[in-house]
């Protein structure tokens, strides 16, 4: 298995819109910190922002990017 392939993110059904510069600002943020916090009005795009950088960062970690829900 390919370490793109590892992990548990939920493919998204519905495409990804805008959000350039913070995409930017957090990527260069999971450059030099373990943990990012992004935070925001409720429902304001942070889960699905989190889950694209995510998707995105795969091949920089070789055990896999794993979601895991807090909220229950
Ligand atoms: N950049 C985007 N492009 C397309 N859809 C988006 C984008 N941002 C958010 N959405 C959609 O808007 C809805 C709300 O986004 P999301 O769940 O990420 O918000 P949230 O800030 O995490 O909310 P909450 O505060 O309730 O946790 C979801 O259906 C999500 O897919
Ligand atoms: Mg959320």
């Amino acid at each position: 298995m390919s370490s793109a392939e590892q992990g548990n993110l939920p493919v998204p059904l519905t495409g990804f819109a805008g959000r350039r510069r913070e995409i930017d600002g957090i990527r260069s943020l999971l450059d030099t910190r373990r943990l990012v916090t992004l935070t925001g009005m409720g429902g304001v795009g942070k889960t699905r922002l989190a889950l694209e950088v995510s998707a995105d960062a795969r091949e920089s970690f070789p055990d896999g990017v794993w979601l895991v829900d807090l909220a229950p």
